[in-house]
C-alpha cells in the first residue's frame, strides 16, 4: 500500500516484451541520469534507472542487455559516497561507467583514484589512444567534450587499456574482455561531440541490444496489459486537460471502452473558455466518455479571502479531491453498482524515479494534479500506463494514438489553474482580467507563431495600481505581468526575448481590452532563482 494515498501501487515495470534487453542505468545521484536513459531510448532501447544500491536480483529479473553506472556529485572517499555492489561487474552483463561510474569502477577493481582540488567543469578536448576501442572506433584524433569531476583515475584496474586522455586525466578506458567500459566524460549531454554515436556504439557493439522499443509496440502491449489487469471491472480517472492524463485516458479506453469513465472538473481556475472547449473535445474528437463537473462555485467559495499562497494549494487540493471523490461514489453506488476498481492516473516515469533514486523522495510529486490522496473509504487499485515514460514519449504515444495536435503541444498549467497567477485574494473580477490578459498572451504569441517554440506563455494578475492617463481622465488601475519562458523540463528555465512588435501587441491590446488593467511589464528573470509561476 502507498501510505500517502491509501491505495495499492503495483509495480508493472520490466514485464513488456519490449521493455527486456533493455539497460539498467544505476543512478550514484548525478544530474544527468534521466538525460541518460533518455538518451537510449531515443536509440529505440528500453532503459530503466534504478538506485545504486539495487539488488543483483531485481537488476537481473529486467534481462537487460547491458548497464551504465551514472554519474554524481559525491567523491569516492566521500564518507557516504554512493556504492554498487562490485559483483555488478562480474555478472556477464556490458558495463559502461560515467563520470563518478569510472571512478567506482577503478577504486572497486584495483586500479587508484586521486581526488583533486579543483573540479573539472565544462568543455575539454579529448585526444585518443592509437588503440583499438569498440565503443570509440573510428573516431577523430581529438574531439571536443564536456567534462564535470572531482576526482582523477591515476592508475587503471588490471586488464583495463587507455583509450583517451585529456590534458589533465585519464578521460577514458576499457576491458573488452570484461566488457567494462569507462568514459570520464559525460556523452550523454550535447556538447560532447559524437556523444550519441558513443552511446550507441555501446548499446549495438558492445550489448547487442535490440532497437525494439517503440511507440507503437508499446500502445499494442499495454493495450493487453490493461487488458488483462482489469479483466471485466470498471474504472475511472481524473481528467485534467493536460497531456499526460489525456494519454493515459485514451490508452485505457482502447484496452476497456466505456467500461472507464473519466471526469473532469471544472475548478473555475481553467483559462478562458477551457472548460467547455476540453470537454468538447474529449467527448467529440476523442470519443471518451466524460462526466463534467462544474465546481467553480465551491472552489471559489472556499478560497473567498485567502491571499496566502500555500494556503491557496491546499485549499484547491483539497477541494478537488472532494469534488472527484464524490462523483465517483455516485457512479460506484449508481450505475457502476460497486464495479469501479480501478483509478487511471498519468504518473510519469520522472516522478517515480524522484521517489526511488539515491537522493532520496522529492517533494515535487504534484498530488493534486495526479488526484492523489482519494479518501481511504475509496479504495481503487492504480493503472499507470505511462509510469515508464518521459514526457516526451508521452507526446509521441499520443500522435501515435491519433490525439489532436492542440493537446500534444499544449502549455503546460498548473493543477491550482490561474490561482497561483493571480497575487493575492481571488475574485470573480479578478479572474476575468486575468482570463482575458492570458488570452490575449495566447493568441499574440501563436500569432507571431511562437506558441509551439517556447515552453509556457501567460499572465500574471498583480495587486499592484499605479497612476496612468487615459482619454482624458486619470487612472488608477492594475498591472499585468507577462511572463513567457523557454526550457526542457521546467527545472531550469530563461525568459524569451520576445520581439518588441509581439510585446507591444500584448501590451496594446490588454490595456484596451481589459478593463482595470492600465499597465502591463515583461517578466525578465530566469529560474533559477526565479521559478515559472509567481506563486
Ligand atoms: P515552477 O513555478 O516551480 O514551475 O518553476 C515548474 C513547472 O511546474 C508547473 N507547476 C505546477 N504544476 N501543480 C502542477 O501540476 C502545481 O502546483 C504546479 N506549480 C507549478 C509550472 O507551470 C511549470 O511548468
Amino acid at each position: 500500500m502507498d501510505g500517502a494515498t491509501g491505495m495499492k501501487v503495483e509495480r508493472e515495470q520490466g514485464k513488456m516484451k519490449t521493455e527486456q534487453g533493455g539497460i539498467v542505468v544505476l543512478d550514484f545521484g548525478g544530474q544527468y541520469t534521466q538525460l541518460i536513459a533518455r538518451r537510449v531510448r531515443e536509440q529505440q532501447v528500453f532503459s530503466a534507472i534504478l538506485p545504486c544500491t539495487t539488488a543483483l536480483e531485481e537488476i537481473r529479473k529486467l534481462e537487460p542487455a547491458g548497464i551504465i553506472l551514472s554519474g554524481g556529485p559525491s567523491s569516492v572517499y566521500d564518507k557516504d559516497a554512493p556504492k554498487c555492489n562490485p559483483a555488478v561487474l562480474a555478472m556477464g552483463i556490458p558495463v559502461l561507467g560515467i563520470c563518478y561510474g569510472m571512478q567506482w569502477i577503478s577504486k572497486t577493481l584495483d586500479g587508484r583514484v586521486e581526488p583533486v582540488e579543483r573540479r573539472e567543469y565544462g568543455p575539454a578536448q579529448l585526444d585518443l589512444e592509437q588503440t583499438e576501442s569498440e565503443i570509440l572506433a573510428n573516431f577523430p584524433r581529438t574531439m571536443r567534450i564536456w567534462a564535470s569531476h572531482g576526482d582523477n583515475v591515476l592508475a587503471l584496474p588490471s586488464g583495463f587499456h587507455l583509450t583517451a586522455k585529456t590534458a589533465n586525466a585519464i578521460a577514458a578506458a576499457e576491458d573488452p574482455k570484461r566488457k567494462i567500459y569507462a568514459v570520464q566524460f559525460h556523452p550523454e549531454v550535447n556538447h560532447t561531440e559524437r556523444g550519441t554515436e558513443i552511446l550507441r556504439n555501446f548499446l549495438f557493439k558492445v550489448c547487442k541490444a535490440e532497437p525494439k522499443w517503440s511507440g507503437a509496440a508499446f500502445i499494442e502491449e499495454s493495450v493487453e496489459a490493461i487488458r488483462q489487469k482489469v479483466g471485466a471491472h470498471r474504472a475511472i480517472c481524473g481528467l485534467s486537460g493536460g497531456v499526460d492524463s489525456t494519454v493515459a485516458a485514451v490508452l485505457v479506453q482502447r484496452a476497456m471502452g466505456d467500461r472507464l469513465t473519466n471526469i473532469f472538473v471544472n475548478t473555475g481556475l481553467l483559462r478562458k473558455n477551457e472548460f467547455e472547449h476540453t470537454l468538447e473535445m474529449y467527448r467529440e474528437r476523442l470519443g471518451l466518455r466524460v462526466i463534467g463537473v462544474d465546481a467553480s462555485k465551491r472552489f471559489l467559495k472556499k478560497l473567498k479571502g485567502v491571499a496566502d499562497p500555500e494556503q491557496k494549494r491546499k485549499i484547491i487540493g483539497r477541494e478537488f479531491i472532494a469534488a472527484f471523490a464524490e462523483e465517483a461514489e455516485k457512479l460506484q453506488k449508481g450505475e457502476a453498482h460497486g464495479d469501479i476498481k480501478f483509478l487511471v492516473q498519468g504518473t510519469l516515469y520522472p516522478d517515480v524515479i524522484e521517489s526511488v533514486s539515491v537522493k532520496g523522495p522529492s517533494a515535487t510529486i504534484k498530488s493534486h494534479h495526479n488526484v492523489g490522496g482519494l479518501p481511504k473509504k475509496m479504495p481503487f487499485v492504480l493503472v499507470e500506463p505511462l509510469r515508464d515514460l518521459f514526457k516526451d514519449e508521452v507526446r509521441k504515444i499520443g500522435k501515435d494514438l491519433g490525439l489532436p495536435e492542440e493537446i500534444l503541444v499544449k502549455h503546460p498549467f498548473p493543477g491550482p489553474g490561474l490561482a497561483v497567477r493571480l497575487l493575492g485574494e481571488i475574485t470573480v473580477e479578478s479572474l476575468v482580467k486575468l482570463r482575458e490578459s492570458d488570452a490575449i498572451v495566447t493568441e499574440e504569441i501563436r500569432r507571431a507563431g511562437l506558441y509551439e517554440k517556447v515552453w509556457q506563455a501567460f499572465a500574471v494578475l498583480l495587486p499592484v495600481r499605479s497612476v496612468g492617463v487615459m482619454g482624458d481622465g486619470r487612472t488608477y488601475g492594475l498591472t499585468v505581468a507577462v511572463r513567457v519562458v523557454q526550457s526542457d523540463d521546467a527545472m531550469t528555465a530563461d525568459w524569451v526575448r520576445l520581439p518588441g512588435e509581439v510585446l507591444e501587441r500584448i501590451s496594446t491590446r490588454i490595456v484596451n481590452e481589459v478593463p482595470g488593467v492600465t499597465r502591463v511589464v515583461y517578466d525578465v528573470s530566469s529560474k533559477p532563482p526565479s521559478t515559472i509561476e509567481w506563486e
